[in-house]
């Protein structure tokens, strides 16, 4: 039987830290970050006083997108290190009250993946084919795409393949990059395959797994044209290769599993699915335990936006009795420092190619990304922190191409600069690059690290009042003591237009302040954390949350 959401669950507050592993640490000195480094510094991560990590794919991969593009699923990719490593990881994070989540992708795999190798040498209509999506072109010669499905990296979504004979055959389906060929998933041989894979790593003690385009799994019958559509892809209920009701069957199916352990292991959702409805769907009581709420992550930093997403979100989980799980940045979008650099209009902001035209003031976006942190750990539900969110590093805007790795890059003819400038090795120590990502004499890093970020080095950083790392220690230190911050509730308090100011629990006040007017306190309150300086009478200036315990 499912286990409903257990209201007392770890996961339903959890705070989890996304490792990167490629940028995180390097221990062996290939200037790639691996598991030997990250887990030299698992101590820092327990110390940071986060609850779990989320490591991006580990698995062997010819790297065409990072990793999400799995030639095994059931192994370690030698870069990264080993099976008996990532054990060890798992141990050591396990003795340090640390719960480590996996990435699983069940859209595609690599067209390295055995089961891709064995379709291109099988007949057309054969079983190893119907794994994946595999139909005729059209036209005379069959020279055009089945249909008009674009790619999410640019140009079409299906490549063709060549016969044995050497003549042009049928083309496949690959909503990614041409090495990421899409399953089929009405194939029963797909599901046993992931359902084989889920125990493989549960068995080893992995608590849970973030599901890559969880909600692109199942394409309608017949593959229609997506033909012109008035909404966005992600806001479109009838899209035919997003959000299809099929995909819900599946994660019953991964919840049973998930379920059948003693100490039950936890899914999260990447769902770029509009509006919260629709995403609440994903983490019904026998579904998926949470979902990204990418609704937050991409709305500006002004007070009506913020506030609608925050109260939507609540009232849409609300609906399920799931928690709602905030965001503001991972591996695939801008980081929000230079986010909130930028002129906040009402237009959502993802992308470096959103923000490249438009003057940044740096300053002030740190400045409202220490205050967005306050805002995130103070809501109800669970958190996710993007690795070097906790020193507040900026997206690297002057990548040379040279050093672009992203397929978008090359996929939209060089238009998009990708997501390279989220993805720089993080600086840990040192005056100068690598700072400390790798061991002292090593092959440089993957990505040029800015030689400014000497200033923000974890070590840096470390006890210094006023850091950005600080105002995380403290952060989440305060989140786990008894200030109020674990039930559910969030009660709005009135306050002037531009800012946001709510209560949890008894007595905790989060105040933000997204206008340029100073707020003032409310009598009597005891400052516990503030993003930024108060003013001279003591008021929350512009760009600026603070922690308060009232009476
Ligand atoms: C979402 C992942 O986060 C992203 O990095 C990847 O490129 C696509 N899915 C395809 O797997």
């Amino acid at each position: 039987m499912t286990a409903p959401h257990t209201p007392s669950a770890w996961w339903r507050s959890a705070v989890v830290y996304q490792v990167y592993p490629r940028s995180f640490a390097d221990g062996n000195g290939d200037g790639i970050g691996d598991i030997a480094g990250l887990r030299a510094r698992l101590p820092y991560l327990a110390d940071l006083g986060i609850d779990a990590l989320w490591i991006n794919p580990w698995y062997p991969s010819p790297m065409k997108d990072a990793g999400y593009d799995v030639a095994d699923y059931r192994a370690i990719e030698p870069l990264f290190g080993t099976l008996a490593e990532a054990e060890a990881l798992l141990h050591e994070a396990h003795a340090l009250g640390l719960k480590v989540l996996l990435d699983i992708v069940p859209n595609h795999c690599s067209d390295q993946h055995v089961w891709f190798q064995q379709a291109l040498r099988a007949a057309p209509g054969s079983p190893e084919r119907d794994r994946f999506v595999f139909r005729p072109g059209k036209g005379v010669n069959g020279d055009t795409p089945p249909n008009d499905w674009v790619s999410e990296f640019g140009g079409p979504a299906w490549t063709r393949t060549t016969n044995a004979d050497g003549q042009p055959g049928d083309w496949y389906l690959r909503i990614f990059a041409p090495e990421q060929p899409d399953f089929n998933w009405d194939n029963p041989d797909v599901l046993a395959e992931f359902e084989t894979t889920l125990r493989f790593w549960f068995d080893r003690g992995v608590d849970g797994f973030r599901i890559d385009v969880a909600h692109g799994l199942v394409k309608a019958a017949g593959l229609p044209d997506v033909g012109p559509r008035s909404l966005p892809a992600h806001e479109d209920a009838h899209h035919p290769h997003w959000d299809l009701p099929g995909v819900h069957a599946i994660y019953r199916a991964w919840r049973k599993i998930a379920d059948s352990y003693a100490d039950p292991r936890i899914f999260v959702a990447e769902a770029w699915v509009h509006p919260g409805d629709r995403l609440a769907r994903y983490v019904r009581n026998d579904e998926l335990h949470t979902a990204f709420n990418f609704d937050y992550l991409v709305a500006p930093w002004r007070a009506e936006q913020l506030r609608a997403s925050i109260t939507g979100t609540l009232a849409a989980h609300a609906q399920v009795g799931a928690p709602a799980t905030w965001v503001l940045s991972n591996h695939d979008v801008a980081r929000e420092v230079s986010r909130y650099a930028r002129p906040q209009t009402a237009a959502p902001l993802r992308w470096l190619d959103d923000l490249l035209s438009q003057p940044a003031d740096f300053a002030l976006g740190l400045q409202r990304a220490r205050a967005a942190s306050l805002l995130m750990l103070a809501l109800p539900g669970g958190a996710y922190i993007y690795q070097g969110e906790e020193l507040g590093l900026p997206e690297v805007e002057d990548l040379p191409d040279a050093v672009l790795q992203d397929p978008m890059f090359a996929q939209t003819g060089r238009k998009s600069r990708g997501r390279d400038g989220c993805r720089v090795p993080i600086p840990w120590e040192g005056a100068q690059p690598h700072f400390g990502f790798s061991p002292p004499t090593s092959a440089p890093p993957w990505l040029p690290q800015p030689a400014a970020w000497a200033a923000l080095s974890v070590s840096a950083q470390s006890g210094v009042a006023g850091s950005t790392l600080s105002l995380y220690r403290q952060a989440l230190q305060l989140r786990r003591s008894d200030i109020g911050l674990g039930g559910y509730g969030l009660q709005w308090l009135p306050s002037p237009e531009g800012t946001l100011v709510f209560s949890r629990g008894s007595g905790f006040v989060c105040m933000v302040n997204v206008s340029a007017e100073p707020l003032a306190l409310p009598a009597g309150a005891k400052v516990l954390l503030n993003s930024g300086a108060l003013d001279a009478q003591g008021r929350v200036p512009a760009d600026t949350a603070v922690w308060l315990q009232t009476e």
